[in-house]
């Protein structure tokens, strides 16, 4: 079989299409599933570039999608020919967060879905949502499943909340839909007046050009009333932080999710304090928050926003599209 491989060298050139044999039959409590599609997350990235440290030879791609070929002795939940998509922590079945790194992670920790067979225990996979291709299902395990935690389990969002997204990534996108399907109402940024108008359609009631509106914050408050928003999806970090606490209404909450400007730096704590706010870092979600997230997008409708697909052996090139900051809402590997 096919597999993309991480070796030694430079950034993305470190990518290498390799031939591997098939894994054999799953063991008890095993399924062998044939991989259909992969998606691309910001993380994804960071292991593939070398931004993050992994093992010689690691198979990346945390999301992985396709249709189970055979079951391991002692698997209920799954048939011959279902189609099922990953789980970003496998560890993490229900209940509270119990995860900090990334050890068991696919396409980090362990590897990924790069390949086009796995034999993995059935607990990292859940259905897919019914009708939904294998390139569709591919998005949902990082990028949708976090927008759903933000909004939903950490971010208790109700109609007529106001939600402020950022830029036009998978998680962002996710978040926008997700929380118009909710009856919210969305504020979103872009560094892209035509990506903007994008936004628009997807039902943003306003945006803003995070570029050249530097105190976008203020203009969320004002977009307002002077209210401020309820929830803030935070995928920025460091040098958007300031600015979402600005954005904030009183008692409102953060949710801190990305690093796409560092991973550390200053915060402003003495208007968080005024602001009465909570920030909320959030890794993704457990298995029971992704089935509980599938059956919330079969009853509203939202499916993901696939901005375009690659083939495997071009995976390099579609980190490049994405570092480039030329798509809107999830990158797509066909296999
Ligand atoms: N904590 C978690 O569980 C979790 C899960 C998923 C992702 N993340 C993190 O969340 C971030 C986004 O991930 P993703 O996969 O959605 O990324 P992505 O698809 O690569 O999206 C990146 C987009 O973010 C926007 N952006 C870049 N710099 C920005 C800035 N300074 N202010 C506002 N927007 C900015 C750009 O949109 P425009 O082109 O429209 O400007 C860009 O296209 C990453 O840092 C990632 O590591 C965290």
């Amino acid at each position: 079989m096919r597999c993309m491989r991480i070796r030694k060298g430079e950034g993305l050139d470190r990518l290498k299409l390799e031939e591997a044999d098939e894994p054999g039959s799953p063991g008890p409590g095993e399924i062998k599933v044939r991989v259909r599609a992969c998606s691309l997350n910001y993380h994804d990235y960071a292991v593939c570039a070398g931004m993050m440290e992994t093992q010689d030879g690691r198979v990346p791609m945390a999301d992985g999608a396709g249709e189970v070929e055979e079951i391991g002795e002692g698997v209920t939940g799954f048939r011959t020919g279902d189609r099922v998509v990953s789980v970003f922590f496998p560890q993490w079945q229900d209940g509270e967060a119990t995860e900090a790194g990334f050890g068991k992670t696919p396409g980090d920790g362990v590897d990924g879905f790069a390949q086009e067979v796995v034999v993995r225990p059935a607990s990292a996979f859940t259905h897919a949502p019914e009708g939904w291709d294998h390139a569709q299902s591919a998005c949902l395990p990082t990028a949708a499943l976090t927008a759903w935690r933000a909004l939903v389990v950490e971010g208790g969002l109700k109609a007529g909340d106001t939600v402020v997204t950022m830029g036009t990534g998978g998680v962002s996108i996710f978040a926008l839909q997700m929380a118009r399907a909710m009856g919210a109402r969305v504020i979103a940024t872009s560094s892209s007046d035509e990506k903007r108008e994008r936004l628009d359609g997807l039902g943003a009631a306003h945006t803003i050009n995070y570029e050249k509106t530097e105190s976008w914050g203020e203009t969320v408050r004002e977009l307002t009333g002077g209210r401020g928003a309820d929830i803030v999806v935070e995928v920025g970090g460091p040098a958007t932080l300031p600015h979402s606490i600005k954005a904030l209404r009183v008692g409102g909450r953060i949710v801190l999710i990305g690093v796409l400007t560092g991973v550390s730096g200053d915060i402003p704590t003495a208007l968080l304090m005024h602001k009465q706010a909570q920030i909320h870092g959030v890794t993704v979600g457990s298995r029971q928050h992704q089935i509980d997230m599938i059956r919330g997008l079969e009853a509203s409708g939202v499916k993901p926003v696939i901005d375009r697909q690659f083939d495997l052996e071009e995976l390099a090139d579609a980190f490049r599209h994405e570092k480039a900051g030329e798509h809107f809402g999830k990158i797509v590997v066909r296999l």
